[in-house]
């Protein structure tokens, strides 16, 4: 398995807390509007990006490098992590926050970059809406629908210190990453179908 290694210019690899860590439970503040082109928030998104990247995540937020500010970074491109998962393009929020736009939940299985070695299910909304400000502070606003509304989801509660196991719907869908593919793979596969071809790529 190999990532895409960092680029120095554009961010530096932190080091990515573990649970059991306080700082990855604090929640994180708003960043001022106007502080959004500065350079402490620049080079921490810099940084999340290549970290991410380097970590071969599909999301990290700030408070995942110690950084008790609402920023998150979400992309999927073609990963061995998650092959399942739809593509989203490089996306960068600021401030987010979402609202539900159905009553309808699915039940996700998740992993976390904080949470090493684990996956396990939880509930999550199947479309929401998404406001932000991107990285230039010039407001976002679109909806997400299927799985990646899931990955969104999950970027947000790090954000108020949240972690997956939080919200595990069954404690007996905790597994390792092994034995999620011999055992819960095909059966989360089969359940999630109708979804993906519901929102599509
Ligand atoms: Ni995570």
């Amino acid at each position: 398995m190999s990532f895409p290694t960092c680029n120095r210019e554009v961010g530096r690899k932190r080091e990515i807390l573990q649970i059991g860590d306080p700082d990855l439970r604090r929640r994180a503040d708003p960043v001022d509007p106007a502080d959004v082109t500065g350079s402490r928030v620049q080079e921490l998104i810099d940084d999340l990006v290549c970290s991410m990247r380097a970590a071969g995540g599909a999301g990290l937020a700030a408070t995942q490098v110690g950084e008790p500010l609402r920023v998150c970074v979400i992309e999927v491109e073609d990963n061995p992590r998650y092959p399942y998962k739809p593509r989203i393009p490089l996306t960068v929020l600021v401030n987010p926050t979402w609202t539900a736009l159905t009553a309808e939940r699915f039940r996700n299985n998740e992993g976390c970059l904080s949470v090493p070695g684990m996956r396990g299910d939880v509930e999550r909304f199947t479309s929401i809406e998404i406001e932000a400000l991107d990285r230039d502070g010039s407001p976002l606003r679109f909806t997400v629908g299927g799985l990646s509304a899931g990955t969104f989801q999950h970027e947000c509660d790090h954000l108020d210190g949240l972690l997956f196991v939080d919200r595990l719907v069954d404690s007996l869908s905790l597994s390792t990453w092994d034995n999620f593919n011999r055992h819960r793979r095909e059966e989360y596969l089969v359940r999630v179908a109708e979804l993906v071809a519901r929102y599509g790529q």
